[in-house]
């Protein structure tokens, strides 16, 4: 209601979003929380995959060279002025803290010179706000998988402020062990993407243990040893593997365990509403088991495989609540690379 009043009487907002908190420098503009005006991604995955995983010095120092190009571009290609910015929103934690200083220094420097007010932002709830970029109408309370290369958890988002967890990883994040088990099987960084290619031709053939423990929580580092404890009993036996299934037993396992914890806690919570969320969004898996979910009167919202990965639309789009909320930031505001997400873990 306050929104609708809100939206009636003021004009629209424009929020530039920053986000340098790992290896992609990102900035973009978005309109009222919902319309990508522009969405500008400057990865460094190339550089770190040289090293087999992200190197933070290296990925701070890029982050430096790259921010005020990538910046300006993202001003440029939605054809505004810093002038017609309402606010900058940066994200200042979870993350590298150094790679989060070149973000969170810049944001403050421009927002200072320029007299725009700053909104800190939390990464994982950025990743939460990418599902209204192209689900416009997704309004809480609903349910979100929380799946990325740091995080690992099944989230109420009662307001796009507001957030109860109900469940989380005690060791592992689930793109973390992707990773890890890409890199096992000789495949490059980040891993993710190669596992989730090798398993569409897979089958469940190594029947891995679910990641869901009891007291609703998941372990992925069991996970991980399991398929490492496979590959080097092969390579000790001078057995080939059939990396297709060992790829595609790993994903059923480390996603199966999460899409049942997110139904239980739909069922939990009465609200028929579940998203996805973060890098491991992107999985092929992951957005089928989730879509099926359909048949069990779930309302199902997936993000666009552009708003899964890290991007500054959705620090935009998170910020622009925190606008609303007049919850700014002033120049004590500095990297926190511990952040978790505010809310209850139950
Ligand atoms: O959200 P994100 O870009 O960065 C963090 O906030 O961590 O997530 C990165 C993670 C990496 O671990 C990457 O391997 C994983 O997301 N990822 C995937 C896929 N695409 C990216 N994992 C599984 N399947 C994919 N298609
Ligand atoms: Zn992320």
């Amino acid at each position: 209601m306050l929104l609708l009043l809100y939206h009636s009487f003021m004009k629209d907002l424009l929020i530039l979003g920053i986000e340098t908190s790992c290896d992609e420098t990102a900035a973009a503009v978005v309109k009222n929380g919902t319309d990508v005006l522009s969405n500008v991604v400057s990865s460094q995955i190339d550089i770190h995959a040289l090293y087999g995983g992200v190197v933070p010095e290296i990925a701070s120092r890029n982050h430096i060279l790259n921010i005020d190009k990538v910046v300006s571009k993202a001003l440029a290609d939605a054809s505004v002025t810093l002038s017609q910015i309402d606010a900058i929103a940066v994200t200042y934690g979870a993350g590298l803290v150094g790679a989060l200083f070149v973000g969170v220094s810049y944001a403050k420097g421009l927002a200072q010179a320029s007299k725009i007010p700053l909104v800190g932002v939390s990464h994982i709830e950025g990743h939460i706000a990418s599902n209204l970029l192209n689900n416009k109408n997704l309004k809480p309370p609903f349910v979100t998988i929380l799946a990325s290369g740091g995080h690992t958890s099944v989230v109420l988002v009662k307001s796009y402020n507001q957030f109860e967890v109900f469940a989380s990883t005690v060791d592992d994040a689930i793109g973390e062990a992707f990773d890890k088990v890409a890199r096992v099987l000789g495949l490059p960084y980040p891993g993710g993407v190669a596992i989730d290619k090798l398993s569409q031709s897979g089958s469940d053939t190594f029947k891995f243990k679910s990641v869901l423990l009891k007291n609703n929580s998941f372990s992925y580092s069991g996970l991980k040893t399991a398929v490492i404890n496979v590959v080097y009993n092969a390579n000790q036996k001078g057995e080939e593997i059939n990396k297709n299934d060992l790829a595609k037993s790993f994903t059923v396992s480390a996603i199966d365990g999460l899409v049942q914890c997110a139904v239980e806690v739909c069922k939990m919570t009465k609200v028929n509403k579940l998203a996805i969320a973060g890098g491991v969004a992107a999985n092929s898996y992951l957005r089928q088991c989730v879509k099926e979910l359909e048949k069990q009167n779930i309302e199902v919202f997936l993000p666009e495989l552009q708003f899964c990965g890290d991007n500054g639309a959705m620090i935009a789009s998170r910020g622009y609540f925190s606008f609303l909320n007049n919850d700014f930031a002033d120049l004590t505001l500095t990297a926190d690379p511990t952040i978790r997400l505010r809310g209850t873990v139950k």
